[in-house]
């Protein structure tokens, strides 16, 4: 029967019967296959170069433990650990900012070293535990970090926040007493367009004071005890100057000394 105006006649130089019979020929032979008679081999899984296996580019099942819980997902092996994480995994404290390894607003523990989530695969995170900022503390009982960050002023629309938190984080961990320069190049990969760099840096000094202080303070447990706010960076007074103030106002000296 013709269909838009189209004709499906035999092939040509094929006789209307003949063809028949070879479609019915070749409909047996599927029904024989369908029975039992053996398939070809299947085709070898792809490989690449170095002899790995190639996956996708449709989803396949990957298993990680985030915060402590072990949880799979079937995703496509493009999915990036931020993507996975927010969408699937409902873990929306790693923020999506810049979307390409530069703001750090996405920055979550992989192994207890600070990555940027939204540049690494999913995939290739399955190994190591994620720790995100959910895992820190919560609502109800702030990290001690989380805390500093409050008492210090330390944000503003707070999206850059969850990633300068989980930095400074992984910063005490590695140096539990870092010094001002030591926070400065600590958290050199986090932006803050709101400028709350000086509020946030003393939050990590706080932090790292209170656990010199108190030997039982520990910045990875949440409700460890706090310290009073130290001077705001901008109004730190460098030590070598301290001391001639001290000499200049025993001596009466000075726009606030003595008269
Ligand atoms: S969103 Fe990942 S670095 Fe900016
Ligand atoms: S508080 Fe707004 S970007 Fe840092």
């Amino acid at each position: 029967m013709a269909r838009n105006g189209e004709r499906d006649d035999p092939p040509r130089g094929l006789s209307r019967r003949a063809f028949l019979r070879g479609g019915a020929a070749a409909g047996v032979l599927g029904t024989g296959l369908l029975r039992g008679v053996p398939p070809a081999e299947p085709a070898a899984a792809a490989k690449t170069g170095a002899g790995a296996p190639i996956v996708g580019p449709g989803p396949v099942p990957m298993n990680f433990r985030i915060n402590g819980k072990a949880v799979s997902a079937r995703l496509e092996p493009r999915v990036t650990l931020l993507d996975a994480l927010r969408t699937r995994f409902e873990l929306t404290g790693a923020k999506k900012v810049c979307d390409r390894g530069t703001c750090g607003a996405c920055t979550v523990l992989l192994g207890g070293k600070a990555v940027y989530a939204c540049s690494i695969l999913a995939i290739d995170a399955q190994d190591a535990e994620v720790e995100t900022v959910e895992s820190l503390g919560s609502v109800e009982k702030l990290h001690p970090l989380q805390a500093a960050f409050v008492e210090n002023d330390a944000q503003q629309c707070g999206f850059c926040t969850p990633g300068f938190v989980v930095a400074a984080k992984a910063l005490l961990d590695r140096n539990p007493a870092p010094t001002l320069a030591e926070v400065h190049h600590g958290l050199s990969g986090n932006f803050c367009r709101c400028g709350t760099y000086a509020g946030i840096r003393q939050a990590v000094l706080q932090v790292a004071q209170a656990a010199a202080a108190d030997p039982g303070f520990a910045p990875g447990l949440p409700g460890a005890p706090g310290v009073k706010a130290r001077k705001r960076e901008d109004e730190a007074v460098d030590p070598g100057e301290k001391r001639k103030k001290k000499k200049k106002k025993r001596k009466g000296g000075g726009r606030h000394g003595r008269r």
